[in-house]
């Protein structure tokens, strides 16, 4: 890809190729056949720790029948009952630790957009685990040993800053641990130390990139050749507008708290086509979320996660709200693969009877001229009707009759694509809401 030097990497091998053999690790190595039989040995333990040590698992299962003896193939595991954010809450703040307080190392947690946060915990094998799947989430980038990696998700009780740090050690990278916000002195700390790898939201990536251009500085010039951006969604468009202003890869990672933290799912760099799920330790499955069947592998729905290796907090069929399907594995061919995801289910907005996904918007506002990929979506009351406002940033030096045939082409855009009428404001540059970790795209004004 770029010509840019590769920074301080000894002579590792260019950024962006498929990984060397010699660098899989030994659950990389398995083939579909011994991966299943792994985890049907690793799902019918986690069943029997969940139900011995977690009252709650333990209670649940009876409710519905089932004893971790039942579970005799993967297919078993449908019959078990799911696990929700709500039950995490019930149990506030360690009801759900299967193993004694003395032996959880650290705890995280996620603060949700109303009540009480929802708190994991982590053992010592816990946290290696974590390590080793973020370093194989790394390495799968295009990370190598030498590299520096420098990690702006936030640090402390959300997972995305010591998450990445751990795992970017356990790769045997340079961790630069520059956490999030003072957004002019990161791109300083970038010029001066000269990193290979960004782990960062996407969101963030912008405000980062904007300050770039702020400073004189042109993103394409420096050290920069891939960026792992997650903790929130993302489209291929933002994927477009982040690798040609930056002239690095984009690389989507997920995660979720309730399952570990990043490092759950990773995109390759040689194939960015949807991100395999590091099936030796979490066991995917879609479902409806209207019915809660199980859907086959294509079909879109809810995703849902089985930990299979973990101690503190064994979380069985987590519904995580997350919209996307299960696809087979490409360049990790053991491991299925998601699609990238599109929305969440509680994220999706009901606008006069259709539904709409900030995604939408956003694949419509990046491939608009004259305006900046910052936007955020308004909802209000008028009247009894449901109202939907898209404010969005005009791009440096548009002027008025630039502005008025964008916003004409979003509302265009909007109704062809996703059959709503919507009102599309063009703002001065420089006057939405800055992301400094997970940005909120949408305001709900409306008081019912
Ligand atoms: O966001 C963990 C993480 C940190 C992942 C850093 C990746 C990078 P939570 O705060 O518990 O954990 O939020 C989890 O964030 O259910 C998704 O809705 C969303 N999310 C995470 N990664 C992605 C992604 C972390 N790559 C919630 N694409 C999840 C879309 C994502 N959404």
């Amino acid at each position: 890809m770029s010509t840019k030097p590769t920074g301080g990497a000894a002579s590792g091998p260019r950024l962006g190729g498929p990984l060397p053999g010699d660098l899989l690790d030994d659950g990389e190595r398995l083939s579909r056949g011994q991966l299943r039989e792994l985890q049907l040995d690793r799902l019918r333990a986690t069943l029997r720790h969940a139900y011995d040590n977690v009252e709650l698992y333990r209670k649940k299962f009876d409710e519905a029948g089932v004893s971790p003896d039942d579970c005799r193939s993967l297919e078993d595991l449908a019959r078990f009952p799911f696990t929700t954010k709500a039950d995490l809450r019930d149990t506030y703040p360690f009801g759900m630790f299967a193993v004694p307080m003395a032996d959880v190392r650290r705890v995280h947690a996620s603060s949700g957009t109303t009540g009480r946060p929802t708190v994991v915990g982590y053992t010592e094998n816990d946290l290696s685990m974590w390590a080793d799947v973020v370093a194989r989430s790394i390495r799968a980038a295009g990370g190598r040993p030498g590299h520096k990696v420098h990690i702006s998700y936030g640090y402390g009780l959300f997972t995305g800053g010591l998450g990445a740090h751990y795992g970017a050690e356990r790769a045997g990278c340079t961790v630069i641990p520059a956490s999030g916000g003072m957004t002019a002195r990161q791109v300083q700390i970038i010029q001066d130390f000269r990193p290979e790898i960004i782990m960062v939201t996407p969101s963030y990536m912008l405000t980062l990139l904007d300050e770039f251009e702020r400073q004189g500085i042109d993103p394409r010039s420096t050290s920069l050749e891939v960026g792992i951006f997650g903790a929130e969604p993302w489209t291929e468009e933002m994927r477009r507008e982040i690798e040609s202003r930056m002239d690095i890869h984009a690389v989507d990672i997920y995660g979720l708290s309730e399952v570990i933290g990043p490092g759950v799912a990773q995109e390759c760099v040689d194939t960015k086509d949807g991100l395999h799920v590091w099936e030796d330790h979490f066991y995917p499955e879609v479902v409806d979320p209207l019915t809660d069947s199980v859907l086959a592998e294509g079909e879109e729905g809810e995703a849902v996660f089985t930990s299979l290796t973990k101690e503190a907090l064994p979380i069985i069929r987590y519904r995580t709200r997350d919209l996307t399907r299960l696809l087979p594995g490409t360049a990790r061919p053991a491991f299925r693969r998601i699609q990238k995801i599109t929305g969440r289910c509680d994220d999706m907005i009901i606008l006069r009877g259709v539904n709409v996904f900030p995604s939408q918007i956003e694949e419509i506002v990046l491939r608009t001229p004259g305006v900046a990929p910052h936007f955020q979506i308004q909802l209000a009351l008028r009247g009894r009707m449901d109202h939907m406002t898209v404010l969005v940033e005009a791009r440096p030096g548009a002027g008025p009759e630039q502005r008025e045939t964008a916003a004409a082409a979003i509302v265009r855009g909007v109704k062809d694509g996703v059959g709503v009428s919507v009102e599309v404001t063009v703002v001065d540059p420089e006057t939405l809401e800055r992301s400094l970790g997970k940005l909120r795209r949408v305001r709900d004004l409306r008081s019912r």
